[in-house]
């Protein structure tokens, strides 16, 4: 308890000198090589410059055009360049997402030689020149487009093991606008703890909320530690969105397409729930306040700010969680309970019945050990997705997928992250498009209460 309080303590002057220290700050950089002889250029834009507090050496930007897009050649080189260190050395990710049966068969034989992880001490050191830390991993420290500047998204993150793998989710989805609350569990190794305490440190951004909780899972500590990393995302005002993971889930959109995608929701939230096929027995004789209906929900919730401000400061939301303390498994049932009962008229809830409208895109998660649907392994019955899944990752709807472990393969990863450079990079060039009308036809968008 008290290395925690240190620690946050620490994290607290920290943001603050770093909130203070990011517009006044000169940092010299020289962008030098990556892993992978990559050299990053020398040069940034003024707008890189303005979201990253960096020096730019008197260069100044290149505006460029292509098709519908007016962009920063400057910011576009570094993308490319940034496209080039995360190809994958050890395969043909192309091959991969198009399905080739054979060549996919060949990777599969030689991942399980790709199997060592970066270690905790790795990042403890490395993050002791923070600036080094984010070149050296090569993060985007750009808002990139206006879109996206003008769009944040707050995201938390529960995660207990395995520092590389939650490193490289944060980075996958880490933009200087958006918001970053990390719960490491109580469980956790002090090294892990350690190791993602001196991650956070190197953004102004990204932070570890006061409250550590041990969280075991069906009892209230899993909605509470859910609840302190809203409480603590919703002290900044700006973003738009909320979006909970684990530390073991990878995104399958870039932001620009999260961004997208959301703004199609307009102000409705994804949230699964089901009615008649609820596990009744976890609230038997015990209903909830105000006649509402119980619904049996899932951990995975994309949220409007509407809804979690309504959470944070709803008396009515105050009723419900008390109500889910006396109830097994209270964090499948309060967001879903809240979400589907339309008396409430809460705006971007759903004005309807659950059951049946199965759209539920904030996860693609493989509900079967069984080939062909699990090509891997599962781990209570969720498929841990792996490098022959990677075709119908490629193609999926849904935002993000769970579940992955990175140690025992690199590639998947790998190549999803690949895809998403390649995909930012040419977002950001306007030479890919994003067609958002799947989107915004989604039967929980036209059905919510305005
Ligand atoms: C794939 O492998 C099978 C069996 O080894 C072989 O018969 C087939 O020709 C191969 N296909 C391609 C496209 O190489
Ligand atoms: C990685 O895999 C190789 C070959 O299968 C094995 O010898 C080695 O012990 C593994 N290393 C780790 C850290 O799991
Ligand atoms: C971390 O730094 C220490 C001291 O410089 C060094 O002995 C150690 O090998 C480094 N560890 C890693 C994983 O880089
Ligand atoms: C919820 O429970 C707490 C503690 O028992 C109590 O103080 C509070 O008034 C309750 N809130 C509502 C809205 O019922
Ligand atoms: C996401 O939030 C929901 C609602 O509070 C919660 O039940 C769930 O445990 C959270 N999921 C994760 C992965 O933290
Ligand atoms: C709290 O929620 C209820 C039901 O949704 C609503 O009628 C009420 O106006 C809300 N209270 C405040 C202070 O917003
Ligand atoms: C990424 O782009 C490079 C060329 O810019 C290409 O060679 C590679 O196949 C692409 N990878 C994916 C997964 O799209
Ligand atoms: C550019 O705009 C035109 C007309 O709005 C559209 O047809 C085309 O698909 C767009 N191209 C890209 C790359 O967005
Ligand atoms: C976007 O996708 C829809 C189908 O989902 C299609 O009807 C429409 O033509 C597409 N729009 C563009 C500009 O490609």
């Amino acid at each position: 308890m008290q290395t925690d309080q240190i620690l946050s303590c620490t994290k607290k002057r920290l943001f603050v000198w770093l909130s203070v220290a990011l517009g006044l700050t000169i940092m010299l950089l020289s962008y030098g090589n990556l892993n992978y002889n990559m050299s990053l250029p020398h040069f940034m834009t003024n707008q890189f410059a303005k979201d990253t507090g960096v020096k730019t050496n008197g260069k100044t930007s290149e505006p460029m055009s292509r098709e519908n897009a007016t962009y920063d050649g400057v910011t576009a080189r570094y993308l490319e360049e940034l496209s080039r260190f995360y190809a994958v050395q050890e395969a043909d990710c192309s091959r991969l997402f198009s399905g080739d049966k054979n060549y996919t068969e060949e990777v599969v034989q030689m991942v399980p030689t790709l199997n060592e992880s970066l270690s905790d001490e790795y990042y403890m050191n490395l993050t002791e020149d923070c600036e080094a830390f984010r070149r050296t991993r090569g993060y985007v420290m750009s808002s990139l487009t206006d879109e996206e500047r003008e769009f944040p998204i707050a995201f938390s993150i529960v995660a207990f093991k395995n520092s590389e793998m939650v490193e490289r989710l944060l980075r996958a989805i880490y933009r200087p606008q958006n918001y970053y609350c990390i719960h490491v569990d109580v469980k956790a190794s002090n090294g892990f703890l350690r190791a993602i305490s001196a991650v956070a440190q190197c953004f102004p951004n990204v932070f570890l909320p006061l409250n550590r909780l041990k969280v075991t899972w069906g009892t209230f500590s899993v909605l509470e530690s859910e609840l302190s990393c809203m409480r603590e995302l919703g002290r900044y005002k700006k973003w738009k969105y909320f979006i909970n993971l684990t530390g073991q889930e990878f995104p399958l959109k870039t932001n620009f397409e999260l961004v997208k995608i959301l703004k199609s929701y307009n102000g409705a939230n994804n949230i699964e729930g089901v009615l008649k096929r609820a596990n009744q027995y976890r609230w038997k004789n015990k209903p909830p306040p105000f006649g509402l209906r119980p619904v049996k929900g899932s951990v995975h919730i994309t949220a409007s700010r509407f809804f979690i401000d309504y959470i944070l400061h709803n008396d009515t939301a105050e009723a419900v969680l008390n109500w889910t303390r006396t109830i097994l498994i209270p964090d499948e049932a309060y967001f879903s309970t809240l979400n589907y009962n339309p008396e409430l008229g809460i705006r971007g809830t759903y004005n309807g019945n659950p059951d049946g409208m199965y759209a539920f895109l904030t996860r693609f998660k493989i509900w079967s050990p069984y080939k062909p649907w699990c090509p891997g392994h599962a781990v209570r019955w969720v498929c841990i997705q792996s490098t022959p899944d990677l075709p119908r990752l490629g193609q999926a709807k849904h935002l993000f997928a769970n579940k992955f472990y990175l140690e025992e393969d690199r590639v998947v990863i790998g190549c999803l992250e690949e895809k998403l450079s390649n995909d930012t990079r040419d977002e950001y060039m306007g030479i890919k498009a994003f067609n958002d009308t799947y989107y915004r036809n989604l039967i929980f968008v036209k059905n919510q209460i305005l």
